[in-house]
């Protein structure tokens, strides 16, 4: 049965149903799960689980670690009310809501970080890593499917592992993984890797047999992603970009192949992505952790040559595409456990370009990627961290505006920082670029607003500007109006001063809002 999926003999005996193995999971346990940016993720038991809770009105929560987000199982359990631990980064929007309201805790982390949480031990006994696999090797080791995010880490410290073979997931898979795993620390040795495609470890998931508890069997596809397709202001974004990096080029401050490019998640990234198919750059190398649409659009039309993520996160269509056509990406595509493919160490080496998107930038540079309105989790920091502080050259993008313009991305003061001013060299909107290398903080918010702001929104920011530059500081700001721009959209819908009231109502509003019990 399934020999090529199970080559292990003894263990093809531990096929069981689905059923019966989610019976073992109770509430308050620690479940480790492989899954990146909905792709590869374990979907069969947790289900399972969830259908259980749902038939018992039991009260089952556990507590759910993984590599990123899950397709629909975050959604499904998070429903169910089954999670009351969730990390290191989500993107569902009902798992979203539960977080914003308190009932889940929801640690976000700098993915590269999980597994060495887990390696040190903070998370106590993990009581079953739960892994999809493609197939099982002769000595049990784990082949992965389309992502392997945390399952390394996961499968060395669990106390049982449970496998999901998807037959779903052709058997080609096998060859583009490379699982590396670091030692534990002090007397770690440096990983080994010094190009891109380069193979340092084995194609599957080293665990011995006996650890393997539970063998089900699955055919469930990757939840499909719903990137938008590239717009107007996308491709300006794009545009910006390749003209930027061809100056670089041409001042000698970028080699003439420029380094390998990280390119983050969301629609925005990989329409900027998708920009660079007509461009003069040729030979690019992506050194990513996950590997959108775009990117492969760029490898069919030879634009990109070599290729490592840790996942491949694909619209319906384009994962048909891929997983048919897997052959002429198998000796071009790696996919690395997370804490490899977003290593500091490594992405600094490398000289990677990172472009990432923001939710909101100040006029002096820091970037919030996760925070509405400094409260309200959207996804997580998820990689951008590990790259922006890293990268050669720490790129942001952003449209000026959101929600039909009611909201400037460019405000006096983000409300939440992921990436300071420390970490971002450049700053792109549909409006302009700004390049923040070697300036000041009053340069850089001259060369922001210049460059980067909606007409509707410029005026009143230099206003700002000047008055809190009359006030003096490094970094001058006018402390009680920073975030007034917030307070108006929170009030009057709309942070636009067309619609704006008096000061003084929004200064009332604010203090209001202060006096609130959180
Ligand atoms: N205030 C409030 N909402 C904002 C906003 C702002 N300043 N800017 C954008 N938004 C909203 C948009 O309106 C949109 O809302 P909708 O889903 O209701 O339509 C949503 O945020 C997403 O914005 P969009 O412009 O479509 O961007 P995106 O899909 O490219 O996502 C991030 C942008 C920042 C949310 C996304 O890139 C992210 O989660 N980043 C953090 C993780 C990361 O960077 N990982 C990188 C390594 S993979």
């Amino acid at each position: 049965m399934f020999e090529d999926r199970i080559r292990n003999v003894s263990l093809r005996s531990r096929v069981l149903s689905v059923d019966e193995v989610q019976g073992w999971i109770h509430d308050g346990m620690t479940i480790a799960v492989s899954g990146f940016t909905k792709s590869g993720d374990a979907k069969a038991v947790l289900k399972a689980l969830s259908r259980r809770i749902s038939k018992t009105n039991e009260n089952t929560r556990i507590r759910l670690l993984s590599g990123a987000s899950l397709g629909d199982t975050d959604k499904i359990l998070a429903e169910k009310g089954g999670i009351f631990f969730r990390l290191p980064f989500q993107s569902e929007p009902f798992l979203r809501d539960r977080i914003n309201r308190g009932d889940i805790e929801y640690v976000d982390q700098h993915l590269s970080e999980t597994a060495e949480w887990v390696r040190s031990g903070w998370f106590g006994k993990i009581d079953f890593a739960i892994i999809e696999a493609t197939a099982i090797t002769e000595d049990g080791g784990i082949i992965p499917t389309t992502s392997v995010g945390n399952s390394p880490i996961f499968v060395e410290k669990a106390d049982k592992v449970i496998v999901e073979i998807n037959l779903s997931a052709p058997l080609d898979l096998e060859g583009f993984h490379d699982i590396y795993v670091p030692a534990a620390r002090p007397h770690r040795k440096p990983i080994p890797l010094v190009n891109v495609a380069d193979r340092i470890g084995t194609p599957y998931i080293p665990c011995s047999p006996e650890k393997i508890v539970a063998i089900v069997l699955s055919t469930e596809e990757d939840t499909p992603s719903t990137v938008s397709a590239a717009d107007p202001d996308t491709h300006a974004m794009a545009e910006f970009i390749k003209e930027f990096l061809v100056h670089e080029v041409r001042r000698g401050r970028l080699p003439r192949h420029i380094g390998p490019l990280q390119i983050g998640i969301g629609s925005v990234t990989n329409a900027v992505l998708s920009g660079f198919g007509n461009s003069p750059f040729d030979r690019l190398e992506l050194y990513t952790e996950v590997m959108q649409d775009a990117a492969f659009e760029l490898l069919d039309a030879g634009k990109v040559q070599l290729a490592s993520s840790c996942s491949f996160t694909l619209s319906r269509s384009m994962r048909e595409h891929v997983l048919s056509h897997l052959g002429q990406y198998q000796n071009r595509v790696v996919l690395r456990p997370q804490e490899i493919s977003n290593h500091p160490e490594i992405v600094r080496r490398l000289g990677v370009i990172s472009i990432n998107a923001a939710l909101e930038v100040d006029i002096y540079g820091n970037v919030n990627s996760t925070h509405v309105f400094g409260t309200r989790m959207m996804n997580g920091i998820g990689g951008s961290g590990d790259f922006a502080r890293n990268a050669a050259l720490s790129i942001f993008v952003t449209r000026s505006t959101a929600k039909d313009g009611k909201i400037s991305s460019i405000v006096p003061f983000v409300t939440h920082v992921d990436h300071p001013e420390h970490d971002v060299d450049v700053i792109v909107t549909e409006r302009g670029i700004a390049d923040l290398r070697g300036l000041s903080p009053r340069q850089r918010a001259r060369e922001i607003i210049s460059h980067l702001v909606h007409p509707d929104y410029k005026d009143e920011l230099i206003e700002y500007v000047r008055r809190a530059e009359s006030l003096g500081g490094h970094t001058p700001h006018v402390l009680s109006e920073a975030w007034d721009w917030h307070f108006r959209m929170l009030k009057y819908g709309d942070m636009r001063s067309l619609v704006h009231a008096a000061r003084s109502d929004v200064l009332e509003f604010a203090s209001q809002y202060r006096r609130e019990p959180f």
